[in-house]
């Protein structure tokens, strides 16, 4: 096992009602700032909840935030930070919200052009970000409880990942109540991101890292096993726990201590997101597919072993079962109804493989994946595969 360090300071309110303990969270002189998205908690409820927990804070609002949360919105809300002289943030929403408020928590006090930090080696953000919580609308990233955010600029076509060790949210509640509203599209979005975020820090080479890699592998299960009772029209309480446990737990930093990890899908598919808008998830089960199979030698051990202890194959060689690991985990992707060609979301997929072979080389990101060894052209080939 390699050597790590692991720190997690968010604190988890889990369970229904606990929206109304916020107050307690957030200290009482604190002029918040409540940032949130499009406008869907004014309908399922969750706007009045956070207000009437908050009835006694003083409270401003900043709504907007869209999806793949955009520089330019996130630029005014700062204005909204400095104009008002805002010493907490709260978010409510998805990973978008979240995202967008790690980004204003790190730029509020940044004195240069905000987008320099998005531009900086990722994670590098150190000092202490301004402080805020979350209530999280939607399970999918896990950003409600990692330290991590990815920014979007139209303008550029650029979409980027940040963070830092002061970025942590310092509480996120996690009501799974909150499924109750959320459109099937938006589930089977987050099921998709959770289980690539698992195996991202999974799919490698075999580790001697035990406890990790079957902590991975029930994430993996419960996932498979939630999907169906949590898109049934029929609301089941702890089906949605555990589905929302499920997506906290795939990247709040657990599992991939001690192990190498590779995050090359995620890279790549943020590019997808900017050129075309496609959802970020369904962008991961476009690319993993073609990723595997691609880097085959390097991750086949580790494929079959999937194939073996998450999908039960306990036939054939290291080869075979690998490939039929693949094959259940697009399977698994088709049963959500999530496509896994990129020429199934967009016509003009065409030339993709070239735009990344350059934005990577512009970016100098000339080492992807676990080793570190995937060239921008290795990137082209895995975006060609994925047509
Ligand atoms: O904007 P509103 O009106 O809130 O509607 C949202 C949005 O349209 C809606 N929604 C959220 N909660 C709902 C709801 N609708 C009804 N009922 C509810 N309870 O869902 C739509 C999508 O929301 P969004 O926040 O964009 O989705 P998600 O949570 O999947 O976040 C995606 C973003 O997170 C980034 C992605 O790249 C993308 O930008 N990621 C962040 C990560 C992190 N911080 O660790 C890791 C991930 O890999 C990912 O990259
Ligand atoms: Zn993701």
């Amino acid at each position: 096992m390699l050597n790590f360090e692991f720190k997690n300071p968010t604190k988890i309110l889990f369970g229904k009602g606990e929206i109304a303990k916020i107050s307690n969270e957030i200290p009482k002189d604190a002029n918040i700032l409540m940032i949130y998205g499009g406008g869907s908690i004014k309908s399922n409820g969750i706007y009045d909840q956070v207000k009437e927990a908050l009835k006694n804070h003083q409270v401003h609002e900043y709504g907007g935030v869209p999806a793949n949360p955009e520089y330019e919105v996130l630029v005014e809300a700062l204005q909204v930070i400095k104009e008002k002289k805002i010493t907490y943030l709260l978010a409510v929403g998805g990973g978008s919200v979240i995202d967008g408020t790690k980004f204003l928590s790190a730029a509020a006090n940044y004195a240069g052009e905000p987008w320099e930090i998005l531009k900086k080696p990722v994670r590098t953000f150190e000092g202490e970000g301004m402080p805020f919580g979350s209530v999280l609308t939607l399970p999918a990233t896990g950003s409600e409880m990692n330290s991590g955010y990815v920014i979007s600029r139209r303008e550029t076509n650029e979409k980027l990942s940040s963070g830092g060790p002061g970025l942590f949210p310092q509480f996120s509640v996690l009501d799974p109540e909150v499924i109750r509203s959320i459109p099937k599209k938006q589930i089977v979005n987050g099921i998709t991101d959770a289980y690539t975020h698992v195996l991202e820090q999974y799919m490698t080479a075999p580790s001697s890292a035990d406890l990790q890699e079957r902590i991975a592998e029930s994430i993996l299960i419960s996932l498979q096993e939630t999907a169906p009772k949590v898109l049934s029209d029929d609301f089941d309480y702890n089906a949605a726990g555990n589905f929302m446990w499920c997506c906290t737990m795939a990247l709040n930093g657990l599992i991939q201590k001690g192990v190498i990890t590779d995050w090359a899908v995620h890279a790549i598919g943020h590019e997808l997101t900017a050129y075309f808008g496609i959802d970020h998830a369904r962008t991961l089960a476009v690319i993993a597919p073609s990723h595997y199979r691609y880097n085959f030698e390097a991750k086949k051990g580790k494929l079959a072993q999937y194939a073996e202890r998450v999908w039960g194959i306990k036939e054939g060689t290291v080869e075979e079962k690998a490939e039929q690991g693949i094959k259940k985990m697009e399977e698994f992707f088709h049963s959500l109804d999530i496509k896994t060609k990129l020429s199934e979301y967009t016509e003009e997929y065409q030339g993709t493989a070239e735009r990344v072979e350059k934005a990577f080389t512009e970016r100098n990101w000339l080492g992807l994946g676990e080793h570190k060894n995937l060239t921008p052209q290795d990137a082209s080939k895995i975006v060609a595969m994925s047509y």
